[in-house]
């Protein structure tokens, strides 16, 4: 069997070590094995190389990697999602299934693209498929890492009226109101402080864009709910990450005395043809410039060392085989 270099998970206790490691084969005619050209390094990346993500099988050795950009055999450049949690997308080769690529166009940034669909499709997705946005609606966005600052400006092409974004970082914060964002609110350790300053800036929302989760998600509920003048009017909640916490306490009362819908939006809540119907048209934004990316590339073979480095605020690692 043919070798590859790859990133590869041994142990979910260690980062991925850069080996040889044999070729996937395609196992019907559905799946194409693609030259893969970058690959991001997302949180969702992290947790499934830890065992950690709720897809997760448990199976080792992996290779890490949801997504990326490929060349298909024939040269064509394509977008896709690994179907696969042990042979993902960190590799000099992937298997790309047939209803899981786009193409693209030949001139597009790649690293760009690596580097923003999943961020970018958390929002977008949610904000089209699980709570289509009424023109004019406002939304708070709450968790300001690359998912976050790239939802506040997805709302605001897809025509939400105030948006405003809440995060603990005042250094990824600040600059979101340069990016669309209408008001922002620190989150901080002053519980009250907090949750009064959610109540004024974002107490009348129509949805909430939740990366957060656990406590500070837990908190600002409550804070939002008491804020309504009108508590039978709806608030829709999108739980999209939980980078705070898997769980959150929630009062029965919460939804007995208030029209708080909550809901999710990730793989599994909406159909794979869903995404990929959604994928072109935020590639375009993407490409147009209307949603913002920060990307620092490196070669696959650091991946070990780029693994224990955090990435600079704001930026997304993208890892060239
Ligand atoms: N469902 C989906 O479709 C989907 C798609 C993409 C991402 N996600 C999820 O969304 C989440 C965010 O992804 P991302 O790409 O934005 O990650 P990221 O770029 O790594 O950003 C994470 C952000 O979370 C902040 N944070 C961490 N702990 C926090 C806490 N206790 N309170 C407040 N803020 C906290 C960090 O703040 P600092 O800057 O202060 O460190 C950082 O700004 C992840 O859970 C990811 O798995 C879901």
């Amino acid at each position: 069997m043919s070798q590859m270099n790859a990133a590869v998970v041994t142990s979910f206790a260690e980062p991925p070590h850069y080996m040889q490691f044999e070729v996937p084969q395609p196992t019907g005619a559905k799946e194409t094995l693609v030259e893969v050209v970058a690959a991001a390094l997302h949180p969702r990346v992290r947790s499934g190389a830890a065992g950690a993500h709720y897809t997760s099988s448990g199976t080792l050795p992996l290779i890490p990697g949801v997504d990326g950009v490929g060349r298909l055999p024939g040269g064509q450049l394509i977008y896709f999602a690994s179907d696969d949690d042990t042979r993902g997308t960190m590799a000099e080769q992937a298997l790309a299934s047939t209803g899981r690529w786009i193409e693209l166009p030949a001139q597009v940034d790649v690293a760009k693209i690596a580097a923003a669909m999943n961020p970018a499709m958390s929002s977008w997705v949610a904000l089209r498929r699980r709570v289509p946005l009424q023109p004019g609606q406002s939304v708070l966005v709450l968790g300001t890492g690359n998912a976050g600052a790239m939802a506040v400006a997805v709302a605001k092409r897809l025509g939400a009226g105030q948006v405003i974004a809440a995060g603990r970082n005042a250094e990824r914060l600040n600059p979101l109101l340069a990016q669309g964002a209408d008001a922002i609110v620190q989150l901080t350790d002053d519980q009250e402080t907090t949750n009064a300053a959610l109540a004024a800036a974002a107490g009348e929302v129509d949805i909430v864009v939740d990366y957060l989760w656990g406590e500070p998600a837990a908190q600002a509920i409550t804070a939002l709910l008491m804020a309504r003048a009108d508590r039978s009017r709806a608030l829709d909640w999108i739980q999209i990450g939980a980078i705070a916490g898997l769980t959150l306490a929630l009062p029965s009362a919460a939804l007995r005395s208030t029209n708080l819908r909550v809901q999710g939006s990730g793989q599994g809540s909406v159909s794979p043809t869903a995404y990929l119907a959604e994928l072109p048209s935020l590639v375009a934004e993407i490409a147009a410039g209307t949603i913002p990316v920060a990307v620092r590339t490196a070669p696959l073979a650091e991946v070990e060392q780029i693994w224990n480095t955090p990435a600079p605020a704001g930026e997304r690692i993208v890892l060239l085989p």
